[in-house]
């Protein structure tokens, strides 16, 4: 009787506890008592789509809490808590403490890293969703305007659906992607992806402080210049603005996976996972060609990837240094063959297919016709060119360039119009008096 007791005690125990493992191998959520320790189970977002834990990229030894696709074969790490930090031994532990804050401690409880809140709450708790965003709140407290942090305001090198790439003008904060180091550390490596608004929104990829790439401004259907439509089957992509923020982000409409990352060596590419090959299969990659390196062809100068060479100079312009030019540095750029002189009449002649030229410095107006366009920048001597901001319908919204125009590809499959002022006498197609 004692040994039957005996044994359907530690039968019920071993219940109990396989019933605690069970509940919380499951869990998507690290609370004050239940904390994610390398080693131990992972932490799965509800629906089984994302997945976090320790690992170590490659062969390093170091150990990071990152987070990956829990269903795909190939481990594909999305992003990475300590990349600046990591571990060197294996006993991490990532907890959640008041007021709000994760915190990643060593085997003997060293803060190596940690996350940031204004605010205070009661019962702080990290949840991983299944959009791949972990994010820190009050239990039970499921109000977006009422999250503590989140991941998605502190991305690695990928950009998932639902993330916002670009700047709000309450908080200050800027997103952007940063690549790894190399394939083996996580650390911001010298590639960064920005949506930048100053003058007219556009990405920009740099490498350290140096343009590589730029997207040309959104004009309402695509970026200036890139063929892809904001709509596709199974994706709405795009830049919107408002007098809060600033940001570029895509959507998914159907259940395929997709991500954009930026890889160590500076190249942006858009992958989406083959369920067939059981492989990412990529679909961008940019750059693309040369005409994609940022001002290769130099102010006013038009590079066309079907041409050989790409650079040339746009039409009634010569090259403005034309020994280097024939030596293949095209830096220099063009000039006009005729120079301008705003004291008699200048004019605007249009420029077809053409990716807008660098809007950093360019001025806006979303409202005003592309007639109104015109007379504001024929009034004053330094405005090189104007344009319509948005393509949409009939067009909309002008664009104005004060600078020289840097960074202009031209070809029969994108672009837009832009209409470059003149000096009068080279009015064949006079499009305005
Ligand atoms: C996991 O992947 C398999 C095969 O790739 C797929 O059939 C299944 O629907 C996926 N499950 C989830 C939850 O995504
Ligand atoms: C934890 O970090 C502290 C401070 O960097 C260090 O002195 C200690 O050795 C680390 N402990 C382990 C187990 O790595
Ligand atoms: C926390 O805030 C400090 C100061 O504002 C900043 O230097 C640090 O990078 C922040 N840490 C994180 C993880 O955001
Ligand atoms: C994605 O969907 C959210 C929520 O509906 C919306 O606020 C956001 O503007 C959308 N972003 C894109 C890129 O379509
Ligand atoms: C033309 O070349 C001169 C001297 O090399 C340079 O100062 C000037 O900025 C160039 N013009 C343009 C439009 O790049
Ligand atoms: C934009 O243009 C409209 C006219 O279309 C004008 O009423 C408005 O004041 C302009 N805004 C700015 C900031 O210049
Ligand atoms: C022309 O535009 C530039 C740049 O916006 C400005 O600095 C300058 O004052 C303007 N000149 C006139 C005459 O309006």
């Amino acid at each position: 009787m004692k040994a039957l007791l005996r044994e359907s005690f530690y039968l019920s125990l071993l219940l109990c506890l396989c019933f605690i493992h069970r509940s919380f191998g499951a869990t998507d959520t690290i609370t004050t008592t239940h904390f994610l320790k390398d080693g131990d189970d992972n932490v799965a977002s509800t629906g089984g789509i994302f997945e976090m834990g320790f690992f170590s990229p490659g062969n390093s030894k170091n150990r990071y809490v990152g987070m990956w696709y829990k269903n795909i074969s190939v481990r594909t790490v999305v992003w990475v808590a300590n990349r600046e930090a990591p571990l060197t031994g294996g006993s991490g532990i990532l907890k959640i403490i008041k007021p709000g804050i994760l915190v990643l401690v060593n085997g003997t409880n060293h803060v190596v890293w940690s996350t940031n809140t204004t605010r205070s709450v009661q019962n702080p708790v990290a949840q991983l969703l299944d959009s791949g965003n972990l994010i820190v709140k009050e239990a039970g407290d499921d109000s977006p305007g009422n999250l503590i942090w989140q991941s998605f305001d502190h991305p690695t090198d990928t950009l998932l659906a639902g993330m916002k790439l670009g700047r709000n003008f309450v908080t200050g904060r800027e997103v952007y992607l940063s690549s790894w180091k190399n394939e083996e550390d996580p650390a911001p490596g010298d590639s960064t992806y920005h949506c930048d608004p100053s003058g007219y929104p556009q990405n920009i990829l740099k490498k350290g402080s140096d343009v590589v790439y730029r997207s040309g401004p959104w004009n309402g259907r695509s970026f200036s210049g890139n063929r892809n439509s904001r709509e596709g089957p199974s994706y709405t992509f795009g830049v919107y603005s408002s007098k809060t923020e600033v940001y570029f982000g895509y959507n998914l409409t159907t259940s395929i996976i997709v991500r954009l990352t930026l890889s160590h060596n500076g190249v942006l590419q858009v992958w989406t996972w083959g369920d067939g090959d059981q492989g990412w299969i990529p679909f961008l990659l940019i750059p693309a060609d040369n005409c994609d390196m940022y001002k290769l062809c130099g102010a006013y100068g038009s590079c066309n990837s079907q041409d050989s060479p790409e650079c040339g100079c746009l039409d009634k312009f010569v090259p403005n240094n034309s020994d280097a030019w024939k030596r293949k540095d095209w830096s220099g750029g063009c000039v006009r063959r005729t120079e301008l002189n705003c004291l008699q009449e200048d004019v605007f002649l249009k420029y077809s297919h053409i990716k807008l030229p660098d809007t950093r410095n360019s001025w806006s107006n979303v409202t005003m016709t592309l007639e109104e366009c015109r007379n504001t920048c024929s009034k004053n001597c330094s405005c090189m060119a104007y344009s319509n901001s948005d393509i949409l319908n009939e067009g909309s919204g002008c664009l104005l360039w004060f600078k020289d125009l840097l960074d202009i590809r031209q070809g029969p499959n994108g672009g837009q119009d832009i209409y470059i002022r003149m000096a009068s006498s080279e009015s064949g197609w006079l499009v305005a008096t």
